[in-house]
């Protein structure tokens, strides 16, 4: 590995390139404990920098649960880094018999906790947005959750955020349920799919990949419509913005 290749904190780079805003080189790489004070400095930019009706997008969590975090090999982070500035951020939690916890608010067991990957927490500094940063930090965080032989890609999103879910809609994660924050009452969408589906549709497309499976479009804030499809077995698959309208294909007949 050459010298370059590493921070001074000996992380390695996973991915470099170019803003699409800028001309600046951005690099990702996997960062640990010793950037908990930049971790949740950007945490805390980014909740100031939210108006009020979307400060519900983001959980803030406290110092101690970075600390906890780094305390099991099988949790990571994310880190983008603009001038060795952190500018973005996703967690990704993998739970273990020891510390089973999945960070969901409401989503029913979908598998040994053992066999999911999460991610949380996955922010992107004002200033840097509409560079598909989240985008970059959803493909990483499937390539280590298939690396470290996790099943399920899991997330929690906001129904109001479709700047968020959105991106894991195209990355092939679907809507799978509707689950309520019981703190707030924030309607919050569970995303979720298996990596060996994931990589089935990065393969075959998704349009191929659902084939001849009855689908149903509904508009995008009819949360009871979609309720009542899920409840029929369907999931949300795509997102039409110009028209509002959420597409949903039926996995179980
Ligand atoms: C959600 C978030 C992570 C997306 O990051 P990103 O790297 O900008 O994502 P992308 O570049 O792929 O853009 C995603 C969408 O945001 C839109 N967007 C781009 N620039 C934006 C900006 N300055 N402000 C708001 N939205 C913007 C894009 O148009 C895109 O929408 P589209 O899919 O309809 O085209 C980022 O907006 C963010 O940090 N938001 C606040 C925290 C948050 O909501 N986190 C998600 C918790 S689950």
């Amino acid at each position: 590995m050459h010298k370059e290749n590493k921070m001074k904190n000996s992380s390695i780079i996973i991915k470099t390139g170019t803003l699409r805003t800028s001309d600046s080189e951005f690099l990702i790489q996997e960062i640990d404990a010793s950037f908990i004070d930049q971790i949740l400095q950007l945490q805390q930019d980014i909740y100031d920098s939210l108006p009020e009706e979307n400060k519900s997008f983001i959980l803030v969590k406290p110092k101690s649960f970075f600390e906890n975090h780094f305390k099991s090999d099988q949790n990571k982070m994310i880190g983008i880094f603009v001038d060795n500035k952190l500018i973005a951020q996703s967690i990704i939690l993998q739970p273990t018999i020891d510390n089973p916890s999945t960070g969901m608010v409401d989503m029913e067991n979908i598998d040994d906790v053992e066999s999911l990957s999460i991610i949380e927490g996955v922010l992107v500094n004002p200033e840097f947005r509409g560079n598909s940063l989240m985008e970059e930090m959803v493909t990483i965080w499937l390539d280590i959750a298939e690396k470290m032989g996790r099943k399920h890609a899991i997330a929690e999103v906001v129904t109001d955020n479709p700047f968020s879910w959105n991106v894991f809609l195209k990355k092939n994660l679907n809507i799978h349920s509707i689950g309520i924050d019981p703190d707030d009452q924030t309607k919050l969408y569970n995303m979720h799919e298996t990596i060996d589906n994931i990589r089935e549709k990065e393969l075959k497309g998704p349009f191929n990949y659902h084939g001849a499976k009855p689908k149903k479009s509904c508009h995008v804030e009819d949360f009871k419509q979609q309720s009542q499809l899920m409840t029929q077995g369907y999931k949300g698959i795509s997102y039409s913005k110009p028209d509002s309208q959420m597409l949903m294909a039926r996995f179980k007949y």
